[in-house]
């Protein structure tokens, strides 16, 4: 197959860290690798897609793209569907489904979009195939299609991916709020913990103190022992037509030979939360992630856990709202009682003081750590007392945050 065109969405503010893993997975640089708005685009063979749904820790999913052209009406849809050769990816007999996103189109209504490009690719699959036509399966489809319109252009994809590239497998147990895994390895890539470039980790010791399921420190533990982020999942491009199992197994295979050989692989990983049964929940997706070894979680309030290393990095995404209150001896249920987190949800409290006293702990006990945390609020640093000197605008879901770093130096009051 000759080279396709990719497209990697991927959360925006991610795209830079993004064009990075994508250079290093395929080489291609140039005109065959553009960092977009809200993605990445990149020409390269279909071996190559199979490598970037395998190992990109950033992107959402990964498209071929299929055609490309201006569009008034629904007609225009339907004419720009036909034309494209369906039948090299996927056969009458399987079930596709589409997904329309649009941004400022003109037309009325996005279902009679999608209603229109799905006739096409029936009606053409019926004159080829004798009246046989796939069907549409909204929920487990074997493939899925793309569109996505401008307000006057239409790009079809046909996604090679299946379920988001964010589910890597491993996640069973799960807190309220779980970070996105492509979220967390974001966080890693913007604090230089990680280099998307060279695959490589700074080596410094990493600590979530508010570790939840343990999204962070899992993806940091795979990263740093070259575990590739898919390894435990399945593929959309395993129902594909130019799927061949033996290219495929090839390719897993390379990437089991590169796990354990990582330069990173020694670099310690740690995780706690007030909440036992979170940190029950991190243990054992650790051990589906295969990285149980590689990360030590325990139970304690961020206002009291000592450092586990001498010095290295705190990278936290804190309780917020009322989603996740706060626990311990912040916390409503207060008293720094083990369980406390579930009594803070359910009284009156905000844990409003958690913010400052963890600033307090963490300049009279952390002296030398550089601390990372991400937050829909922005006025994060004035609550803590603490003076930025770096925000990164990343944002989780619909939601705005600012990754936050502080560098804590002994006996500052500037931290
Ligand atoms: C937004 S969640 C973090 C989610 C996590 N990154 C994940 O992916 O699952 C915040 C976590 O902080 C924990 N937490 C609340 N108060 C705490 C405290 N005082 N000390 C330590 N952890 C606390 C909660 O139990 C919750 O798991």
């Amino acid at each position: 197959m000759n080279d396709l065109s990719f497209f990697l969405p991927c959360a925006a503010g991610v795209e830079e860290f993004l064009a990075q893993e994508v250079h290093a997975l395929t080489g291609r640089a140039g005109q065959d690798l553009l960092s977009l708005r809200g993605g990445v685009r990149v020409r390269a063979g279909w071996r190559d897609g199979l490598k970037l749904n395998l190992h990109s820790r950033l992107a959402q999913r990964v498209l071929v793209e299929l055609a490309h052209g201006p569009y008034r009406n629904e007609n225009d849809l339907y004419a720009l569907a036909s034309g494209v050769a369906w039948e090299i990816w996927f056969t009458p007999k399987q079930t596709f489904k589409i997904e329309t996103t649009a941004q400022h189109s003109p037309l009325q209504s996005l279902n009679f979009a999608t209603l229109r490009i799905k006739d096409a690719i029936a009606d053409r699959f019926r004159a080829k195939a004798n009246g046989v036509r796939p069907s549409i399966e909204t929920q487990w489809p074997d493939c899925r299609v793309f569109a996505h319109l401008t307000t006057d252009t239409c790009t079809l994809y046909i996604d090679t991916s299946g379920e988001p590239l964010f589910k890597r497998g491993w996640r069973q147990d799960k807190g309220d709020a779980p970070l996105k895994e492509t979220l967390a390895a974001a966080m890693l890539a913007a604090s230089g913990w990680w280099n998307p470039e060279t695959g490589e980790v700074s080596g410094q010791p990493l600590y979530d103190p508010c570790c939840g399921s343990g999204t962070i420190a899992i993806e940091a533990a795979q990263i740093a022992r070259g575990i590739a982020a898919g390894s435990l999942r399945r593929f959309g491009f395993e129902k594909l037509l130019p799927f061949q199992a033996h290219v495929w197994s090839a390719i897993r295979q390379e990437a089991k030979e590169g796990e354990g050989a990582a330069a990173g692989s020694g670099t310690p990983v740690f995780g706690s939360d007030v909440s036992h049964r979170m940190v029950d929940f991190a243990q054992r997706n650790a051990e589906r992630a295969g990285v149980a070894q590689a990360v030590e979680f325990r139970g304690g309030d961020a206002l009291q856990r000592m450092p586990p290393a001498e010095g290295g990095v705190i990278m936290l995404n804190p309780p917020y709202g009322e989603r996740i209150a706060v626990g311990g001896v912040a916390g409503a249920g207060g008293g720094g009682r083990p369980g406390a987190r579930e009594a803070a949800q359910s009284s009156e409290g905000d844990g409003g003081d958690f913010f400052p006293q963890l600033a307090t702990h963490w300049k009279k006990n952390y002296a030398g750590w550089t601390a990372w945390v991400l937050t829909p609020d922005l006025k994060l640093p004035k609550l803590m007392r603490l003076k930025e000197s770096r925000r990164v605008p990343m944002w989780n879901g619909p939601i705005e945050c600012r990754l936050f770093r502080f560098d804590m130096v002994a006996g500052s009051a500037r931290g």
